[in-house]
């Protein structure tokens, strides 16, 4: 059982003291019932709520895919920068979103955010194994040995990274496959080879590539089979 207020305003874009509003103007229903105080408590899996005459869709959590551009910062709030709960759709201002995993300020493509902790829990625990694909762009030349180098578990001053696989693409380019997320865990791997990291981008989370129908800077729902992607 919630308070009618809380639903109502995490599941659209009304601020509670709008839902008050609507409340006095005799505007909410739930089972036939006019709705008198934002105080009452129904539960939103069986009662049926009427907002000026239409029924609202109630979702306990959402699930959002960004494709993050580069300058926004991974995080709910920051003094200086945007964040990419700015570049979230309006209708779920009112949730609590976060971002499920970091990505740099500076690096770009597919991320989660959601309301849901659990789940982000799960796909960002190592213990997981949930697979992270970056597409890399080098300041100089990839080696083959590095190949055999990153699987076997990169160890840079006194740092152990997990195995990662490295698949080269061509002399400065390359694919990485994570299951850990450490702070700038891939611009380090590759400081070790005195390389530089001049583009990143997040192609793929578990089996979910990044969906070619979002461009840069664009966020939209997951559908329920791209949700089960990422941990199948
Ligand atoms: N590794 C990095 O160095 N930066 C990221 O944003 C993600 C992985």
């Amino acid at each position: 059982m919630e308070r009618i207020d809380k639903i109502i305003s995490n599941n659209t874009n009304l601020s509670r003291n709008d839902v008050k509003k609507y409340i006095k103007n005799k505007l909410i229903i739930v089972n036939n019932k006019i709705i008198d105080s934002p105080k009452i408590k129904i539960d939103p899996n069986v009662d049926k709520i009427f907002i000026n005459g239409e029924i609202l869709k109630y979702q306990k959590y959402v699930y959002l895919v960004l494709n993050k551009p580069k300058g926004y910062v991974s995080a709910t709030v920051d003094n200086l920068s945007k964040t990419v709960i700015d570049l979230c759709p309006d209708k779920f201002k009112n949730r609590n979103l976060f971002p499920a995993g970091r990505l740099d300020k500076d690096t770009t493509g597919l991320m989660i955010i959601t309301d849901d902790g659990e789940f982000a829990h799960n796909i960002l625990s190592p213990k997981k194994h949930i697979k992270k694909q970056y597409y890399v762009v080098l300041s100089g030349n990839l080696d083959n040995i590095m190949i055999d180098e990153f699987y076997s578990g990169l160890v840079v001053g006194n740092e152990k990274f997990k195995s990662a696989k490295l698949e080269i693409l061509s002399n400065d380019t390359c694919y990485v496959t994570l299951t850990e997320g450490k702070y700038h865990e891939i611009k380090r791997m590759f400081k070790k080879y005195n390389l530089d990291v001049i583009e990143l981008k997040r192609i793929m989370m578990g089996n979910l590539f990044l969906p070619d129908d979002l461009d840069e800077g664009e966020c939209r729902e997951l559908t329920s089979e791209e949700l089960k992607k990422i941990t199948s």
